[in-house]
């Protein structure tokens, strides 16, 4: 496994790479969730690139960026047996003096995260369309666990004829159902064990609609109900939307998006699951 820090080396790399290569785009601290996107990407390609950077353009001014656990360590001792090439570019090399060209995506990143984190899709976007420019993946490897992210970039690969594919995986969870996240090691015991209504009040989403429950208001009102009995959530938002534009629906059609944002104290997490 060759570790390489510049962009100038990245692509000097990726002149001399023969066969397809897998991109898995992450911001380090690794879970058993980008685990398995390598692990795909190994399935599916001759050349495995994972890339970990902690991208400052997606966090907004009084978000963790700072504090963002990291591990360089650990990230590349669970990478080694399963990756060819770890990028690890600086922020300066990424976005030296005077960097100023942003890939802006409308309409869905108006919602949700987007409505809840100003300019993080834009930060998002950009720093993977970069990415793809340096790296020149055949494919790239996305978690479901990111639903409206995933939605945004196979948005703006298609919107700019970007010539690969995007894969999604399916979300890691706990045992007790919580999606595997970096963000969980900000959880305090008590606040972990109340952070697996999250899944539970996803779950039970999923129970109604397959008992029959079309009507996404009485759905959205027993998750709220459910969350509401934990003192420690506080719910941002619950969502039940069409997959691809994540806009509202009243009646659900599949494959339609569940999805929320629930603060555990002072952490926000997310969730999803797919009706199909
Ligand atoms: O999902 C993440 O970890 C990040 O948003 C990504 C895709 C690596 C871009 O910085």
């Amino acid at each position: 496994m060759k570790v390489i820090e510049t962009v100038v080396a990245m692509r000097g790399r990726r002149r001399e790479t023969e066969g397809a290569v897998g991109l898995v785009p992450t911001m380090g601290y690794l879970h058993e969730g980008h685990v398995s996107l390598v692990r795909r990407a190994r399935e599916e390609n001759a050349v495995v690139v994972v890339s970990i950077f902690v991208n400052p353009t997606q966090f907004g001014p009084r978000e963790d960026f700072k504090s963002y656990p990291r591990d360089t360590k650990r990230d590349l001792a669970l990478l080694e047996p399963l990756t060819d090439v770890v990028f690890m570019p600086s922020a300066a090399d990424m976005y030296p003096e005077k960097y100023d060209t942003w890939v802006e995506v409308g309409g869905i990143t108006e919602r949700l995260e987007g409505a809840a984190r100003p300019g993080h899709f834009r930060g998002v976007a950009t720093v993977v369309a970069k990415l793809f420019n340096i790296v020149r993946p055949a494919r790239a490897y996305f978690g479901q666990k990111d639903a409206q992210q995933l939605a945004v970039i196979r948005k703006m690969v298609a919107d700019l004829n970007m010539d690969l594919q995007i894969i999604a995986c399916p979300t890691v969870r706990e045992p007790d159902g919580l999606a595997m996240s970096s963000r969980n090691t900000y959880l305090n015991a008590e606040q972990r064990r109340a952070a697996a209504v999250l899944y539970r009040s996803l779950t039970l989403a999923r129970e109604l609609w397959q008992q029959g429950e079309n009507d996404a208001g009485t759905i959205r009102h027993e998750m709220t109900d459910l969350i509401g009995r934990e003192p420690l959530a506080d719910i941002d938002y619950i969502s039940i939307g069409e997959v691809n534009t994540l806009k509202e629906l009243h009646r659900i059609r599949t494959p339609a998006l569940v999805s929320l944002a629930v603060k555990i104290g002072r952490v926000r997490l997310i969730d999803n699951v797919v009706l199909e």
